[in-house]
């Protein structure tokens, strides 16, 4: 099944991504493309990311103040 039509990218691809140590959107989209260009299959595609490793990876980093100087 195609997740990403902008960029055909199925869900295979993203299975097989994370299998390969993908953990996050932001490293599924530099890797495979996936959300680069209109960004609605991102849901569906943070979907099959939680189905493989069975938790929530955050859309954005999260950037930490409490080291600021
Ligand atoms: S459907 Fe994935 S970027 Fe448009």
């Amino acid at each position: 099944m195609y997740v990403c039509i902008c960029n055909g990218v199925t869900e295979r691809q993203i299975r097989e991504a994370a299998a390969n140590g993908c953990r996050t959107v932001a490293e599924l989209t530099m890797r495979t493309g996936c959300g680069a260009t209109c960004g609605t299959c991102l849901d569906t595609a943070i979907a099959v990311l939680d189905s493989v490793h069975g938790e929530r990876e955050p859309l954005f980093p999260i950037v930490s103040l409490s080291h600021a100087a």
